[in-house]
């Protein structure tokens, strides 16, 4: 059945089974992602069948019932993704609510199956209202639909929300990648870009390309500074104001939980063309296999792998950590079926050198930069070590 086909999830429920329903001329859309580990199949590989068509028949349900107006199912590596298209704006209960079921009746499922770490990403025992900070993912945005609004979905495996610094500040700030920042008139001014501190828990909005070294100065440390969300400017003439054009999602777990309990693999949605970068500058920006830190035990470095669908398993070293994306033309709301955008012979050349690259980092062992930096890896040894060699340590005359 699905498991032979290539996109193992593309198949089962198409995105457009339902005729659409009647718009509310000018009504915003949003699109929201939300995704969880909630058990792996095997190890922290992938996701169970099962566990995919449990929760498609939960977003049919929804859909059925209107509360969401189209929904697709996908997993990278061991992420569970509920992609769902709705009016009910970003934060909403309902919405959240449900993704909260779904993956909390995939828990027990993942439970009868025996599948490895059931449940892990979910924090919480109750849903209290809203799904942030109980464990799962969650990138979100509303905005008014162009008359053709081309969206891709980003779904990265074993790295954390950092990863998408570069790629983002590629696609909208960065001329070698995207012609458009030069040639295009429409968005010759450049984007916003709002960035995190994610320790410290505060958020600045720099502008492209008047404060270009501010915002590298900041979002080359990635483990600590990751873009949120980029914005055109006002006078783009294209987009409706204040309206996003890319947003990540930035939960890191182990702050959540105060210890570390599993990876907070990203995600992210990027609208793509008139007024913005086209759909080949969102992707060239992935052309390059670049550093990203979780890979085997969240504490390693290790080359970004552009893979489709039936690729999105994590094996090597439980990696290398690896990148999904998914296009969908969005029109009232509704989205046409997905277009696995990796599963493509243009990508194979990033995908050999990823690979050279795997096989450079693995030759370092357990030594930094293949190994993290101390105080960023999430297992570690080092204080029962420390503790055990207690007095055996003397001081350096
Ligand atoms: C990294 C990841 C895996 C696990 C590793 C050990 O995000 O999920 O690399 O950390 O497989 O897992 P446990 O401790 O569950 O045996
Ligand atoms: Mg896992
Ligand atoms: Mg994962």
């Amino acid at each position: 059945m699905y498991i032979t086909r290539n996109l193992v999830t593309l198949n089962i429920y198409p995105a457009n089974l339902f005729k659409p329903s009647p718009i509310q001329k000018n009504m915003k859309t949003t699109f929201s992602l939300i995704k969880a580990d909630i058990g792996g199949w095997p190890g922290h590989s992938s996701v169970h069948p099962s566990l995919i068509t449990l929760a498609a028949e939960g977003l049919k349900e929804a859909t059925q019932k209107g509360l969401i107006k189209d929904f697709h199912v996908a997993h990278c590596g061991d992420d569970l993704e509920l992609l769902m298209t709705h009016q009910k704006g970003e934060d909403n209960k309902e919405i959240h609510g449900l993704a909260w079921d779904i993956f909390t009746q995939g828990t027990k499922e993942a439970k009868k199956l025996g599948l490895y770490g059931a449940g892990q990403d979910l924090l919480k025992d109750a849903f209290s209202g809203n799904i942030r900070g109980m464990g799962p993912g969650v990138a979100e945005m509303e905005f008014t639909e162009r008359k053709a609004e081309p969206i891709v979905a980003f779904m990265m495996d074993k790295t954390e929300p950092g990863a998408f610094n570069l790629p983002i500040f590629r696609m909208f700030a960065d001329p070698f990648n995207t012609a458009g920042l030069v040639i295009d008139p429409s968005f010759h001014t450049g984007f916003l870009f709002e960035i995190w501190d994610i320790r410290d828990h505060k958020r600045v909005i720099l502008e492209s390309p008047q404060e270009l070294y501010d915002i590298l100065a900041l979002i080359g440390a990635k483990s600590r500074f990751v873009i949120k969300r980029v914005y055109p400017k006002e006078d783009n003439p294209k987009l409706s104001k204040g309206e996003p054009a890319a947003v990540v999602s930035s939960e890191k777990l182990y702050q959540i939980a105060g210890e570390y309990v599993g990876k907070d693999d990203p995600v992210a949605l990027v609208r793509a063309q008139s007024g913005l970068p086209a759909l080949g500058e969102v992707l060239e920006a992935f052309a390059f296999p670049y550093l990203v830190s979780g890979w085997m035990r969240g504490s390693h470095n290790g080359p970004l792998m552009p893979v489709s669908q039936k690729n999105a398993r994590c094996t090597r070293f439980d990696g290398p950590p690896r990148v999904l994306a998914l296009g969908f033309q969005l029109h009232n709301a509704r989205l046409t079926e997905p277009s696995d955008l990796f599963d493509d012979p243009a990508f194979d050349e990033v995908r050999h050198q990823a690979q050279l690259i795997t096989d450079y980092m693995r030759r370092h062992g357990p030594f930094e930069p293949h190994r993290l930096p101390m105080e960023e890896m999430e297992y570690t040894t080092l204080p029962a070590i420390m503790k055990s060699l207690g007095n055996r340590f003397k001081p350096i005359k």
